[in-house]
């Protein structure tokens, strides 16, 4: 018997696609997380300096956060997704302008596509777990969603 099913509600029969959204979620994080690393690098113009430590602030947190998500994974005896081209395969996340100019807004305006992105898996990912029972799963989910959000409210107070 799983480790995380034994004395606990949590449905063994629904966490491998418990797993497979939390991978999703650490595929999707990975692509957002490159892409705001791209815009930290290449923003320019009168908002450089606020943007490029805003998006540092972003992709700091972001990579503490899949660290949990992929442990998570591991704790529900699955594998993590991992490695640049199969996670490139997996994520969902466009990849933004990296050798033309771009606009601070247009950068912007992407990484909120990328926010809307990851909070998109892991709605649906929460939703699942909490339907099985897996309120650890839901517990780490709230706080990417939350996360997510307070990103998109950020972002599009910028474009404002
Ligand atoms: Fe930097």
């Amino acid at each position: 018997m799983n480790v995380v099913v034994e004395n606990s509600p949590v449905q063994e029969t629904a966490i491998p696609d418990i797993a497979a959204g939390l991978n999703q979620l650490v595929a999707d994080s990975y692509g957002l997380m490159a892409q705001l690393h791209l815009a930290h690098w290449n923003i320019e113009g009168a908002d450089f300096f606020p943007l490029h430590e805003a998006f540092q602030g972003q992709y700091e947190e972001m990579f503490e956060a899949i660290d949990d998500i992929a442990e998570r994974v591991r704790a529900l005896d699955h594998y993590a997704a991992g490695g640049l081209k199969a996670l490139a395969k997996m994520s969902t996340i466009e990849e933004g302008p990296s050798e033309a100019p771009c606009p601070a807004k247009d950068f912007v305006s992407s990484l909120i596509v990328g926010h809307e992105k990851c909070l998109e898996t892991a709605f649906s990912t929460r939703i699942l777990a909490a339907k099985n029972g897996d309120a650890e799963t839901e517990d780490l989910l709230i706080g990417r969603i939350k996360s997510h959000q307070k990103a998109l409210w950020m972002l599009n107070a910028y474009l404002k």
